[in-house]
C-alpha cells in the first residue's frame, strides 16, 4: 500500500474526487513537465532536429516498461480508437468469421470492428452479460473456432468487471484468434504483461489511470506485426527521416512499431508529460497503486453495503473499480447532486462508478458515503 500521494496533485481540500476512470487529475511535476516543453516551441532555434527523435524514444522506454516489453514494440497513438484502427488494418479477417466484443464494450473498442466486420463480410459476435458477472468464463465459451479476432478490455468501463486476460490469451492461441486490448480503463492500475498475455496489440489512452495528458497514448504492436500498414503516412516514420537536410522518398520505413507512429509523433508538450507520469507509476509500482485504491474501494463497498449498494467481489472486479448498485434505481441526477457537494463520481448505466486512485484519502470515501446516505 501507499502513503496518499494528494501532496503531487492540485486537489483542494473540499475536493473528494473518486473519478479517475473519467479523467484523471494531473500530478504537479507532469503539468512543469507539460509546460516546459510547450514553452520549448518559443524557441525553435533551441528545437534540434534530434529532439524529434529522442522525446519519443524516452516515451517508449517508459511506456515499454509498463507493459513489459522492448520499446521497440511501441507506437506513439493519440488516441485507443486510434490504437483500434491500427488493429483492424492489420488483422486478418474473412468472410464469415467474427470478431468477439463484449456486451456494451466502449465504442472505441467496437466501431472500427463493426466496419470490418461489414467490410469484409465477417460478424460480431457479442459475449452476452453474464449474470454472475464473470467475464473471463463468458470470454472462454464464446472462443470458438470462427471467431478470427478477440477485441477485448482487461477491464469493463462500466461494471469494473475484470477479464483474466492470461487465460483467454492462452485460449486465442488454441483457436487461432487474434487478441487486441484496449487497456484504457485498466494500465497504470491493473498489472499486466505483453509476456504473459501475448496480444498481437494493446492500446492504452493516457488520460486516466497512466495519470498523463490527453491526446496521447502508448499502442503495443507484437513483433511479427511489425511489417504492417500504418493509418497514416508521414515522414518521420521512414528509415530517413533523421536526414533533415536530404529527406528524399524511401519505401523503408523506422524500425520496430515505430511506423505506426501517428503524424507530429515528436509532440513536445505531451510526451514529456505522459512520459513523466509513466515513471512515477512505475516508481510507485502498479501492484501498490491497485492495492492502494483497492483497499479505498473495499472501504466504500462495505459502508455502500450497509446503505444496499452491491459490487462484485474481486478478482471478478478489479480492485480500482467499484460500480455500486441497488434495488431503486439511481436517479440520473446524481452526478450533479454530488457535484454541488464536491464530490465526484459517474454514473455508467444503472451503477454508480467509483474510481479512487492515490490522491483520495479515507475522509473522501466517507464523503460520498454520507451524500449516498441522504438518497438511500
Ligand atoms: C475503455 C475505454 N477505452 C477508450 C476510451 C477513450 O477512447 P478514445 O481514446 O478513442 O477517445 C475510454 C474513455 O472513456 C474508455 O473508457
Amino acid at each position: 500500500m501507499l502513503p496518499c500521494q494528494r501532496h503531487l496533485f492540485d486537489i483542494p481540500a473540499d475536493v473528494a474526487y473518486l473519478n479517475c476512470a473519467y479523467m484523471s487529475p494531473l500530478m504537479k511535476p507532469v503539468v512543469e513537465a507539460g509546460v516546459a516543453g510547450l514553452t520549448r516551441k518559443a524557441h525553435p532555434w533551441e528545437l534540434t532536429p534530434d529532439k524529434f527523435f529522442t522525446g519519443s524514444d524516452e516515451f517508449r522506454t517508459a511506456a515499454a516498461q509498463l507493459v513489459d516489453c522492448s520499446a521497440e514494440c511501441i507506437a506513439i497513438v493519440p488516441s485507443a480508437s486510434y490504437g483500434i484502427a491500427t488493429a483492424a488494418r492489420n488483422l486478418s479477417l474473412k468472410k464469415g468469421q467474427s470478431v468477439l466484443v463484449l456486451a456494451a464494450q466502449f465504442p472505441s473498442n467496437y466501431y472500427s470492428w463493426q466496419r470490418l466486420a461489414e467490410d469484409r463480410g465477417a460478424s460480431l459476435k457479442v459475449v452476452a452479460w453474464p449474470d454472475d458477472n464473470d467475464w473471463t468464463a463468458a470470454v472462454l465459451d464464446s472462443l470458438s473456432a470462427d471467431v478470427a479476432i478477440a477485441a477485448l478490455p482487461h477491464v469493463h468501463w462500466t461494471s469494473g468487471g475484470r477479464l483474466d486476460l492470461v487465460r483467454i490469451g492462452a485460449a486465442c492461441r488454441r483457436v487461432g484468434a487474434a487478441l487486441a486490448l484496449d487497456l484504457t480503463q485498466s494500465l497504470g492500475a491493473l498489472p499486466f504483461s505483453v509476456r504473459d498475455v501475448q496480444p498481437d496489440f494493446a492500446v492504452a489512452a493516457s488520460y486516466k489511470w497512466l495519470l498523463g495528458p490527453y491526446s496521447v497514448g502508448l499502442l503495443y504492436v507484437a513483433p511479427k506485426l511489425h511489417g504492417g500498414k500504418p493509418l497514416e503516412e508521414n515522414w518521420i516514420q521512414r528509415a530517413n527521416a533523421s536526414d533533415f537536410s536530404s529527406l528524399t522518398y524511401t519505401e523503408d520505413y523506422d524500425e520496430g512499431a515505430r511506423r505506426f507512429d501517428m503524424g507530429e509523433r515528436s509532440n513536445f508538450a505531451l510526451l514529456p508529460a505522459a512520459e513523466r507520469a509513466m515513471k512515477q507509476l512505475l516508481e510507485w509500482g502498479v501492484t501498490q497503486i491497485s492495492e492502494t485504491a483497492g483497499a479505498l474501494n473495499l472501504q466504500l463497498a462495505s459502508a455502500a453495503a450497509e446503505l444496499g449498494f452491491s459490487a462484485p467481489a474481486e478478482p471478478l472486479r478489479a480492485a480500482h473499480y467499484l460500480a455500486l448498485r441497488r434495488k431503486a434505481a439511481i436517479p440520473r441526477e446524481l452526478p450533479e447532486m454530488l457535484a454541488r457537494e464536491r464530490v465526484f463520481v459517474s454514473v455508467r448505466g444503472s451503477s454508480i462508478r467509483v474510481t479512487p486512485n492515490v490522491y483520495n484519502t479515507a475522509e473522501d470515501c466517507e464523503r460520498l458515503i454520507a451524500c449516498l446516505r441522504r438518497i438511500a
